[in-house]
């Protein structure tokens, strides 16, 4: 289990480009309710969709939330790649997952974003498609329905068995990994929950024990459960079964570090 604590912004400043190594796991995390005088200056570096995508809100809440965390995902990645945060080109996969444009592969990083709440996880790797998801924990309407749906009958008994009060964490504990591990592959929840079964007592190469032929093809996943904060819950999945060191960092402040 990860806990997301992270490192300083001092600590950020003092590095001015990031690496990272084949069997290494980054995750950020990002802080997305910032003043409006940050919320504005970040606006400038989301392209053209992006805004687009801002103006669609009708929450303002979510329309700023977004921006944090759009534009810091391009400054964390612009500190990787080497190159101004507006610069950077996604493209998006089958089903909607961002990939970097192919011209921004020469370093050949893969990254995926989750976020709920005030909180949202940028997770970096170099060669390995990743996924992410977290959950700010929260009572859930309909919990019974929702495990019934989304869970085999194994986690169902385990989330049922738990505590009363800790049924909503235990459920999103089997969500988060479960949708982090098809937002590997890049399909995310359009594939039933219920066609993929984790055991969270597992090692982390072997917490996904079936998965009802979702894939045909390669379908391994390393999982680890992350702990972003006392209320969230979460859960990083790489494709493959090999070992990753994971890192953690915060960004804080909403400004590109010096
Ligand atoms: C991707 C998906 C799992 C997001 O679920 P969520 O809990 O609302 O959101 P999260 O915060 O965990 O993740 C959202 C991020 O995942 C990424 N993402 C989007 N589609 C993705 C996919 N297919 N696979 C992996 N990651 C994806 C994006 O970066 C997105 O954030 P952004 O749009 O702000 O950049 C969900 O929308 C899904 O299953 N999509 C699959 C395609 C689909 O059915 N689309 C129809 C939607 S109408």
């Amino acid at each position: 289990m990860i806990r997301l604590r992270g490192q300083s912004k001092s600590d950020i400043q003092r590095r001015a480009s990031w690496l990272i190594e084949d069997d290494q796991l980054h995750l950020w995390r990002i802080g997305l309710d910032e003043p409006a005088d940050v919320v504005d200056g970040l606006y400038k570096l989301l392209n053209e969709e992006e805004q687009e995508r801002v103006a669609g809100f009708l929450v303002d809440q979510q329309a700023s939330r977004f921006t944090v965390c759009r534009a810091t995902v391009r400054q964390i990645l612009s500190s990787y790649l080497g190159c101004d945060p507006q610069k950077i080109e996604f493209e998006k996969g089958e089903f909607g997952k961002p990939h970097l444009r192919a011209k921004w592969r020469k370093q050949p990083l893969k990254f995926n974003i989750t976020h709920s709440a005030d909180l949202g996880v940028l997770a970096i790797t170099k060669n390995c498609e990743v996924g992410v998801d977290v959950e700010r924990i929260r009572t859930i309407r309909g919990l019974p329905r929702m495990v019934e749906r989304c869970l085999v009958r194994t986690e169902q008994d385990d989330v049922m068995n738990s505590d009363v009060n800790h049924r909503g964490r235990e459920f999103l504990r089997f969500w988060t990994h479960k949708e982090a591990y098809l937002k590997t592959y890049g399909v995310g929840i359009r594939q039933p929950m219920d066609k993929v079964t984790i055991d969270l007592a597992a090692p982390p190469s072997q917490r996904v024990v079936n998965h009802s032929d979702v894939f045909p093809d390669e379908t391994k996943a390393y999982i680890s459960e992350v702990w972003p904060g006392d209320d969230y819950v979460g859960a990083v999945s790489v494709a493959g079964t090999t070992e990753f060191a994971i890192e953690t960092f915060s960004w804080v402040g909403g400004r590109e570090h010096a």
